[in-house]
């Protein structure tokens, strides 16, 4: 009785050791997905070729094409100002004509704007601003060319540009600071090293960043439509 029963599963592992090896076979020489529904979700996922469904070619018309959508043109990441100067000659002197210091002028903004400066300026431009920071110290960067005094002609507006896109051997600092930041700087810069009045400044206060932001968008729109 025993042996009978052996017998019937050793015939049954020949059986599934000759299926093991002839099986594996499918289109494609690929194996065979075991529960394919754990590799391929039944439900709607952002970036599956649907027209590739579970490894087979299927509605010609929906190939290629994911579930998530490319944006409108034109859409504006949530939080990110679109800034409509280029990057030359003409939107520097553009910018140097039209930008105003949106923020106003309060000792909290200028701390923060000391703060930024030691973080992201003040290894090239140095700690009073004469362009003499510790890489220039170091030799590993020529002498600026800009000083940080009283009567420097450049608007807020230029600077604004430059610490933007950068300019000559500055690199562009947009990725790293936020336009508020880059204001933040300019005040700091101004009061503190070109020895501005803050009265020049105070009547801008009533120019909110909103304000500014509004008008930044309504140019580009502008710009597009052209
Ligand atoms: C790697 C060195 C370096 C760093 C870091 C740097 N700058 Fe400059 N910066 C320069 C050089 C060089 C120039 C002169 C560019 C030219 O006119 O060719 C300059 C010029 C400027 C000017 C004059 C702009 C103009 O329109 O002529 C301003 C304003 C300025 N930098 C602000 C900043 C601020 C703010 C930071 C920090 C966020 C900063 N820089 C960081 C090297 C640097």
């Amino acid at each position: 009785m025993k042996r009978k029963y052996l017998n019937k599963i050793s015939k049954l592992a020949i059986v599934l050791t000759i299926a093991s090896f002839t099986s594996c076979k499918e289109e494609g020489g690929m194996a065979p997905e075991y529960m394919p529904d754990m590799y391929r979700s039944p439900s709607m996922e952002t970036y599956v070729d649907y027209g590739e469904l579970r490894g087979k070619q299927g509605n010609d018309s929906i190939r290629n094409s994911m579930t998530a959508r490319q944006p409108v043109e034109g859409t504006i990441p949530r939080g990110f100002q679109p800034y409509p100067y280029d990057n030359n000659f003409d939107g520097y002197e553009l910018a140097g004509q039209n930008l105003k210091n949106p923020l106003p002028f309060t000792d909290e903004v200028l701390d923060e704007g000391e703060e930024l400066y030691g973080m992201f300026c003040v290894h090239c431009h140095g700690e009073t601003g004469q362009g003499d920071g510790s890489l220039v110290q170091r030799e590993k960067f020529p002498p600026l060319p800009v000083k940080f005094a009283e009567g420097l002609d450049i608007s807020a507006g230029k600077m604004f540009h430059t610490i933007t896109y950068g300019k000559g051997l500055m690199g562009p600092h947009a990725s790293q600071l936020t336009q508020e930041e880059r204001w933040k700087l300019i005040h700091y810069i101004r009061i503190g090293f070109m020895y501005e009045e803050p009265e020049e400044i105070e009547d801008l206060e009533e120019i909110t960043e909103e304000v500014v932001a509004a008008e930044v968008v309504e140019e580009v729109v502008e710009e597009n439509e052209h």
